[in-house]
């Protein structure tokens, strides 16, 4: 089932999510749907909140950027993927910058810098433990998605400038003036 995604202004998108405890047939539910919504609208990642959930829980699917099995020079695991209760154990000291966009935040493009690798521990769809070393556009998705669990946007990331200067068409949407290619949940 396709869900309406959230959008900028909904408190939702700033609570801190809930570890899960246990896989539930409610649950696999939810990251069937999760799936669904992020296709739908062409993204390459969705977490939980989004979706107006309270889970520690994100989906990727970064299957339309993999070249010969590999992005950005790595190794991809099978796609799609679930992480559920999620924890960065490391990161790299060097940082990349990139454009980044949002389902939650349609049409608006941000240069974020993060770290270019990162060790993330998780539980995936079968609530068995994996440990993964994410390089590139995946450890850079990772990133933005486990941000999402924690009430954190891209546009945290970005200078207090560049905020400024969006600080009508943030203030538009999150009065609900706002449109997109996909289902939304205005507030
Ligand atoms: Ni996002």
């Amino acid at each position: 089932m396709i869900l309406p995604i959230h959008v900028y202004g909904d408190p939702v998108l700033r609570d801190e999510a809930q570890d899960v405890d246990a896989l539930t047939p409610e649950l696999t539910r939810l990251f069937a749907d999760m799936h669904e919504t992020m296709r739908n609208a062409d993204g390459i990642g969705l977490a939980a909140p989004q979706v107006g959930r309270s889970e520690r829980v994100f989906v990727v699917d970064v299957t339309p950027l993999v070249e010969n099995g590999k992005l950005d020079g790595a190794e991809v695991p099978p796609q799609p993927m679930v992480f559920v209760n999620p924890e960065i154990t490391w990161e790299s000291d060097v940082e990349t910058d990139y454009e980044e966009g949002c389902l939650s935040i349609p049409d608006i493009r941000e240069k974020v810098w993060r770290p270019d690798a990162v060790r993330v521990t998780y539980r995936d769809a079968d609530f068995a433990e994996q440990e993964l070393l994410a390089e590139g556009m995946l450890a850079r998705v990772i990133q933005h998605e486990l941000d999402h669990l924690d009430g954190v946007l891209f546009l945290d990331h970005i200078s207090a400038f560049r905020r400024r200067m969006l600080q009508r068409r943030l203030r538009d949407m999150a009065a609900g003036n706002v449109d997109a290619e996909y289902p939304l949940a205005v507030a």
